[in-house]
């Protein structure tokens, strides 16, 4: 039978993971493969550091090179994290014409396209469904399932780490830096947890299933992106209140020109009010969920694990398999792991982009401050759906909750500057838009 030779560059909690799933389910993946998978050698950082999944001592070494250049090893995995070395492993592997398997997004995100391209140049694969939203098989789903639609609307709540905070906060009230050091605990967490709770992890997964579902490079320069440090306790019992649960969403809308068709796609992240009645909302803890609607399929949903040792390897597991079989039938790219489609896609500032907004305020209780904020808001343009000032707040300065209609990003920023001018209003005003998936 065929083996196939893996050399694993990482044995942390993914690289753990895949070792243990591999230790688990590896002759089960030979009975359906035909193949067997076998694990050369695992370079890490530190070789005596205690690893929570034992890796024996003769299968370790801190030479990722020489992982890579091992004459045995017939498919590389990376699970090392960062962008530097990362990439000079991935650029190596492609040299040596052998393929990789990836969870890396954020090498992904940076140096995509240059990957794919070298990949090509040498004859090999690159296969990275673990880089989006764990053990989801998204990046499948988009590639080969989906592959006869055309995807006018992908949301995901992609980041596990994101979810796991703002559903505890918002289920037991509990604290954002406790509940962060959680996830850091559990796994979740990337080795710099600023990437996760600032919202570029959900950027640089947003932006490859753009690129997928578009068929152009994203660049992630042109995504806008916010992350969750700025959701409070008050924001999310007022979202509640008013029907909402906030979710860092990543969202990618096909937008139609009246009278010209298609035009260019949004991609962005940011903290989003999801109503209560929407699927997504209900997705909670580490859970991620991607919501696709194709033209041909209609609306889909796919929803699991989004972080985590398990989850991911889960996703590793499933490049090996289909590396493994490119291996055994000599196939390349049967799938193209990118295909560039589209010659002049182009991503819609966030100026431009066109949504519902929730704006806080921290107003003087005195007659007249709601006509002035009003006023500003009408000189715009932009309509109010509603308006909340909740009762027992104390103080000289309350809470004011204003609902808004649709407006440009650029209209409601303006708006919002003067708004912030005003004697009666103290500290910024707090600004998440509001989703309504039409
Ligand atoms: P991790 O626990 O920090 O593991 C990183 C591993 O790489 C460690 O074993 C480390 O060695 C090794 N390493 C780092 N630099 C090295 C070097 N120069 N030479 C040799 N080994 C090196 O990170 P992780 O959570 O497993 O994440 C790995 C990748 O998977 C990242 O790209 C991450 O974004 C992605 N990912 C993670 C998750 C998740 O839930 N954690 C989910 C999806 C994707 P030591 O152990 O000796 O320090
Ligand atoms: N840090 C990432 C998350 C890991 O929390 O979603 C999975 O990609």
């Amino acid at each position: 039978m065929q083996q196939i030779n893996l050399g694993i560059i990482g044995g942390g909690t993914v690289g753990g993971g895949v070792y243990q799933a591999v230790q688990r389910n590896g002759l089960l993946m030979t009975s359906r493969l035909g193949v067997e998978l076998s694990i050369v050698k695992v370079a890490v950082r530190d070789l005596s550091k205690k690893r929570p999944v034992k890796i024996p001592k003769s299968l370790l070494t801190t030479d990722w090179a020489s992982v890579v250049e091992h004459p045995h090893v017939n498919l590389v995995v990376e699970l090392m994290g960062g962008t530097t070395t990362a990439r000079e492993v991935v650029l190596k592997a492609f040299k040596l014409g052998k393929s990789v398997v990836t969870a890396n997004k954020a090498l992904l995100s940076a140096h995509g396209e240059e990957l794919f391209l070298t990949a090509r140049q040498f004859g090999a694969n690159l296969y990275y469904e673990a880089s989006v939203a764990g053990g989801i098989p998204i990046i499948k789903v988009l590639r080969e399932g989906l592959i006869g639609n055309r995807i006018t609307r992908l949301y995901g709540i992609v980041n596990g780490t994101c979810n796991y905070i703002l559903s505890r906060m918002k289920n037991e009230g509990a604290d954002f830096a406790e509940v962060l050091a959680d996830a850091q605990r559990l796994g979740y967490a990337e080795a710099e947890p600023s990437l996760d709770v600032d919202g570029y992890d959900a950027m640089h997964k947003t932006g490859i299933l753009a690129s997928l579902a578009h068929g152009f490079w994203v660049n992630p320069k042109s995504i806008h992106v916010e992350g969750i440090r700025a959701v409070t306790a008050l924001d999310i019992q007022f979202a509640g209140q008013l029907g909402y649960t906030i979710k860092l969403l990543g969202m990618v809308k096909k937008l139609e020109i009246p009278g010209k068709g298609c035009g260019p796609v949004q991609v962005s992240v940011y903290p989003t009010l999801i109503p209560n009645s929407h699927v997504l909302a209900s997705v909670n803890g580490v859970f991620n969920a991607v919501y696709v609607r194709g033209d041909v399929v209609g609306d889909t949903l796919y929803y699991g694990r989004g972080a985590g040792q398990d989850a991911t390897a889960s996703a590793v597991l499933s490049d090996l398999a289909d590396a493994a079989l490119d291996l055994k039938f000599g196939t390349k790219s049967r799938i193209p792991p990118f295909v560039p489609h589209e010659r002049e896609g182009a991503v819609l500032p966030i100026d431009q982009t066109v949504s519902r907004y929730y704006v806080r305020l921290s107003v003087a209780d005195r007659p007249g401050t709601l006509a002035r904020i009003a006023a500003i808001l009408a000189k715009a343009k932009i309509g109010i759906s509603s308006v909340i000032q909740p009762e027992g707040h104390q103080g000289e300065f309350v809470p004011l909750i204003l609902m808004i209609h649709d407006a440009t990003n650029a209209a409601m920023a303006k708006a919002l500057n003067r708004i912030s001018q005003l004697a009666v209003v103290k500290e910024k005003p707090v600004m998440f838009r509001v989703e309504s998936f039409d």
